[in-house]
C-alpha cells in the first residue's frame, strides 16, 4: 500500500510527539516530584495523583522558608538576584527508575520558583519524558521557557499552567483531569 504524502507526514508529526513508552505494554513508571510554598501546587500534584499511578516526591528545603510570606518572598527574591538557589533537603530520586517525570512548582517572580530550579540544577533527565505543571496568581509567564532552558536533556510533553484562582474555585478539574490522563498513567496511546 502505498502512503499518500500527507498520511506519512501526520503519522511523522504524531510520533515526534509519542513518548516511546506509550507502545509498551506495562504502564509507564512515574514520578510526579512537585514543591509547594502555600499548598496550591501540591493540590493539583495530588489531584494528578488520582490519574496517574505515580510515586510522589516532594521537594523540600534543608532550610524551608519562613512561614511569613513577606519573608519569604524577600528572601526568594534575593537567592533569584544573586543566583544563590536554596539548598534541598536530601537528594532527587534517580530519575532511571522512571519513564515519565511530572514536576510542579510556584511561578515566582515571573519564572520558575528558586526550589525547582535547585531540583533541576542536580537532576540529569537523560532523555526521559517530562511533563511541567505549574500555578500562579496572574500570568505564566516565563515558567515554563525558563523552564525548560534550565531541564537538563529532558523530552517535553505540553505542559499544565492553573490559575490559583481557577482552583480555589473548582475551575481547573477539567484541565487537570485531562492532562493527568494524557500524560499517559494508564499506559495507553497518547496523543498530546
Ligand atoms: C515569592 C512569591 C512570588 C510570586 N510571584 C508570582 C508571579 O510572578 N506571578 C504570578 O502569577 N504569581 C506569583 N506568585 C503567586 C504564586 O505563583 C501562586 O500563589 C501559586 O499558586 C502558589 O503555589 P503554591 O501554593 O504551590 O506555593 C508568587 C508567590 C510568591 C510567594
Amino acid at each position: 500500500m502505498q502512503l499518500s504524502r500527507r498520511t506519512m507526514l501526520t503519522s511523522m508529526a504524531a510520533m515526534a510527539i509519542v513518548p516511546s513508552w506509550s507502545f509498551a505494554a506495562e504502564p509507564p513508571r512515574i514520578l510526579l516530584a512537585y514543591y509547594s510554598y502555600t499548598g496550591n501546587t501540591r493540590s493539583v500534584a495530588e489531584k494528578l495523583r488520582a490519574h496517574v499511578g505515580a510515586q510522589l516526591f516532594e521537594i523540600r528545603m534543608a532550610d524551608p522558608y519562613p512561614s511569613d510570606i513577606r519573608k519569604a518572598a524577600e528572601r526568594s527574591r534575593y537567592e533569584l538576584e544573586t543566583g544563590t538557589l536554596p539548598a534541598l533537603l536530601g537528594d532527587p530520586p534517580d530519575v532511571s527508575d522512571y519513564d515519565l517525570i511530572l514536576v510542579g512548582g510556584p511561578v515566582w517572580w515571573n519564572t520558575v520558583a528558586t526550589p525547582i530550579m535547585s531540583f533541576l540544577e542536580r537532576t540529569d533527565f537523560r532523555g526521559r519524558s517530562v511533563g511541567l505543571f505549574a500555578t500562579y496568581a496572574l500570568t505564566p509567564s516565563h515558567y515554563e521557557s525558563n523552564f525548560a532552558a534550565q531541564a537538563h536533556n529532558a523530552f517535553f510533553l505540553p505542559g499544565l499552567m492553573i490559575n490559583e484562582f481557577d482552583l480555589a474555585n473548582g475551575r481547573a478539574g477539567d484541565a487537570i483531569d485531562s492532562w493527568g490522563i494524557r500524560t499517559g498513567s494508564t499506559g495507553r496511546a497518547n496523543t498530546l
